[in-house]
């Protein structure tokens, strides 16, 4: 759906960018001419998916080894990656959860959700972002949240918390960093499947089929839905577009909300019996 050069001469960091999601993502946009880095804290993995990506982008895929929660790395490898040419756009993908009764988390477990995943997302946005500015350049954040971000989520709690704060990083930095050229924007998925979200978060296959339920759409997203749109929001066509959020859930949160989607349970015979009598 885009011309294979909407991304060339940009390049991108993508947190967690060795598995899941950011991996999809990295691919795509080395499909559309970028350079990708990606980092995440296991060295194999990073070592596998780079070579696997760089087979049809030669040249164009680095790594780095880096736990985001650690301020001062964040600050060495964003420098590093720098000193090879500075970043055009950052990707806040990498996420911890958590699927719990909250009342069984101890402090360590909320530490390690939110210290990835708020904490994490600001150090490297603002690593990049004091770059950006320091330099006069462009910038441009993506960031992936959920749509619980808005909304809570029961069993969730920590990841509900620090989606909340990337949601409102996101939107109060578009407007501070907008004279700056920098923009912000986030997308919020609905479910994706992927080995790490699915392995921790739907631990019983009965649970993924009361989760297509809730699906207006009837059906999960797959990864080209949202790699595409990432694509779009970090390329320069939508370049007036910041402090957004695009959900791309298949109506899910929708249907949550709408207070009568339940009527779904009723029949044909239903139906028919709740029109006003004489009418067709
Ligand atoms: C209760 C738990 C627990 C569990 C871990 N802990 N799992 N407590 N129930 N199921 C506790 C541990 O006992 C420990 O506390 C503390 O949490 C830290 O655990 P570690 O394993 O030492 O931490 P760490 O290696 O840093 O692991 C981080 C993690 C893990 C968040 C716990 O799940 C992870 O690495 N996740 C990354 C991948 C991921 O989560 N992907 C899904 C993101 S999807 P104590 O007190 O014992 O020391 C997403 C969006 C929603 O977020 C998607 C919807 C489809």
């Amino acid at each position: 759906m885009f011309l294979p050069d909407l991304l060339q001469g940009k390049r991108i960091l993508i947190t967690g960018g060795g598995t899941g999601l950011g991996r999809s993502m990295a691919a795509r946009f080395l499909e559309l001419g970028s350079e990708v880095a990606i980092c995440g804290r296991r060295e194999e993995v990073l070592q596998v998916a780079a070579a696997e990506l760089a087979v049809k982008a030669p040249g164009r895929v680095s790594w780095r080894k880096l736990d985001i929660r650690d301020p001062e790395a964040v600050e060495a490898v964003i420098e590093s990656l720098w000193r090879a040419g500075p970043l055009d756009a950052l990707v806040n993908n990498a996420a911890g959860n958590i699927l719990s009764r909250a009342e069984d988390l101890s402090h360590r477990a909320v530490d390690a959700v939110i210290g990835t995943v708020l904490h994490g997302t600001a150090y490297m946005t603002l690593a990049c972002g004091k770059r950006w500015i320091g330099e006069r350049r462009a910038g441009n954040v993506l960031s992936i949240v959920t749509t619980y971000a808005w909304t809570g989520s029961a069993y969730v709690v920590p990841s509900a918390m620090a989606k909340a704060g990337v949601l409102a990083m996101t939107q109060s930095l578009a407007v501070e960093w907008g004279p700056k050229n920098i923009r912000l924007n986030a997308i919020a998925p609905g479910p994706f499947p992927t080995e790490g979200a699915w392995q921790r978060l739907v631990p019983r296959k009965d649970m993924e089929q009361a989760w297509l339920k809730r699906i207006p759409l009837g059906r999960f997203g797959r990864h080209e839905e949202l790699t595409d749109l990432a694509a779009y929001l970090l390329s320069d066509r939508s370049g007036y577009i910041t402090g957004e959020v695009v959900t791309i859930d298949g109506g899910e949160w929708l249907k949550g909300a709408g207070q009568f989607s339940m009527a779904e349970v009723l029949s044909d015979e239903d139906w028919l019996a709740l029109k006003p009598k004489g009418r067709k």
